[in-house]
C-alpha cells in the first residue's frame, strides 16, 4: 500500500486523476488532497475538489485548502480551458461534506514530520506553491520525501500556455524552482508524454459506457475541456494531463525516462516557466529528476477504464 498526498486545482483532469487514486484502495493510501490556486481560484478549486470527493464516495478522505496564490507573481488562471467553475461540463452537487481547518501547507509539512520518513510520496498536479512553501518552512521534510510525482513542464513539445512554458510550471516559476531543487526524488510528468495521452472519442465513449455516474460526468467532464484543445492542436482527442501522475504511481512500468537535470527558467519573461531539460546530457549540471519521456497510451486508458469502473 503506497501512502500519498495529492496536491490539486480541479480541473477536469485533475478530477479524472482523482478519482483513479479514490478508485485504488486496494493500492493507495489517499492521507489528503490539498489544493492550490491554479486553474481557477483557490475557493472554487476547493469546491470542485469537494464534488468530485463525494462523486468517488470516498467522503472520509480529508480536503485541505492551501495556497490562494503564487510565492511572488500574480494569479494565472485557465478558464479558457476548464470553463468558470474549472470543472465546467457535468451538474454535481453541491458538496455536503466540508474542508478541513487546518492550512494546507501544515497539512503537508505536519504529515511528513509526523511519518517514519520515505514513506509518502507527493502528487502534484497543479503549480507547486503548496510544495515549495512546505519546503520553505520546514526543509527538513526533503529528506523525508519518498518521492514527489508532478506533472509540468516540457521539452519537445515546448509549452502550452506560452510558447516555452506549461502552464503549472509557468504559474509558479519560484515555487518549481524550489522543488526541482530540494534534493527529494523528483518524477516529472512532462507534455512529452501527456501530449500522447489523447482522449480519443473512442476512449470518451468507454467513460460514458461504464454504465455509473463517475463514467457518465468523466464523459462530460472532458468532453467539455476537449473544446478548446481540439481546436488548439488539430488532433483527434485532447491530451489527459493528471492523471498519468497517478497512473506512474500505481504502474510506473507504463511510461520511460531518463534521470537528468531540469532547471526552471525564473528571470526572463520571454521564457518564464521553461522547463530547461538536459535530455541529452550536454552538461555537467547534477541529475535532479526522472524525466519521462514516453508512455504506452493503451495501458494508461486501460488502467483508469478498469479502476474507475469500479466506482458508483
Ligand atoms: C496542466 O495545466 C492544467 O490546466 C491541467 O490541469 C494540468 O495540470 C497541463 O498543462
Ligand atoms: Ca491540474
Amino acid at each position: 500500500m503506497q501512502k500519498i498526498i495529492i496536491d490539486t486545482d480541479p480541473g477536469q483532469d485533475d478530477a479524472v486523476a482523482l478519482l483513479l487514486a479514490l478508485a485504488s484502495p486496494d493500492a493507495l493510501d489517499v492521507l489528503g488532497i490539498v489544493t492550490v490556486a491554479g486553474n481557477v481560484g483557490l475557493n472554487q478549486n476547493s469546491v470542485n475538489a469537494l464534488k468530485v470527493v463525494e462523486l468517488s464516495g470516498r467522503t472520509e478522505i480529508p480536503v485541505f485548502a492551501g495556497c490562494d496564490r503564487p510565492m511572488r507573481r500574480t494569479p494565472v488562471t485557465a478558464e479558457h480551458v476548464h470553463g468558470k467553475t474549472g470543472l465546467d461540463g457535468p451538474d454535481l452537487p453541491d458538496p455536503k461534506i466540508a474542508l478541513q481547518d487546518h492550512h494546507g501547507v501544515d497539512f503537508i509539512m505536519d504529515t511528513l514530520l509526523e511519518a517514519e520518513p520515505k514513506t509518502i510520496k507527493l502528487c502534484a498536479l497543479g503549480p507547486l506553491t503548496n510544495i515549495a512553501m512546505a519546503l520553505v518552512r520546514a526543509p527538513e521534510i526533503a529528506t523525508r520525501i519518498k518521492e514527489i510525482v508532478l506533472m509540468g513542464g516540457g521539452c519537445f513539445e515546448g509549452g502550452n500556455i506560452t510558447p516555452a512554458a506549461e502552464f503549472n510550471i509557468y504559474v509558479d516559476p519560484e515555487a518549481a524552482d524550489i522543488v526541482l531543487h530540494c534534493g527529494a526524488p523528483i518524477t516529472i510528468v512532462p507534455l512529452d508524454v501527456t501530449h500522447h495521452m489523447l482522449a480519443t472519442p473512442a476512449h470518451l465513449e468507454r467513460f460514458l459506457n461504464m454504465g455509473n455516474k463517475t463514467g457518465d460526468a468523466i464523459h462530460k467532464m472532458l468532453t467539455f475541456s476537449e473544446r478548446f484543445d481540439l481546436e488548439k492542436y488539430q488532433w483527434q482527442g485532447a491530451p489527459l494531463h493528471d492523471p498519468c501522475v497517478i497512473a506512474y504511481v500505481l504502474e510506473p512500468d507504463i511510461f520511460t525516462g531518463r534521470h537528468i537535470n531540469v532547471e526552471v527558467e525564473v528571470s526572463s519573461e520571454l521564457t518564464r516557466g521553461m522547463t530547461v531539460a538536459d535530455f541529452w546530457g550536454v552538461t555537467t549540471r547534477k541529475a535532479n529528476a526522472h524525466y519521462l519521456r514516453h508512455g504506452d497510451t493503451k495501458r494508461y486508458y486501460e488502467l483508469l477504464v478498469q479502476r474507475i469502473s469500479k466506482l458508483p
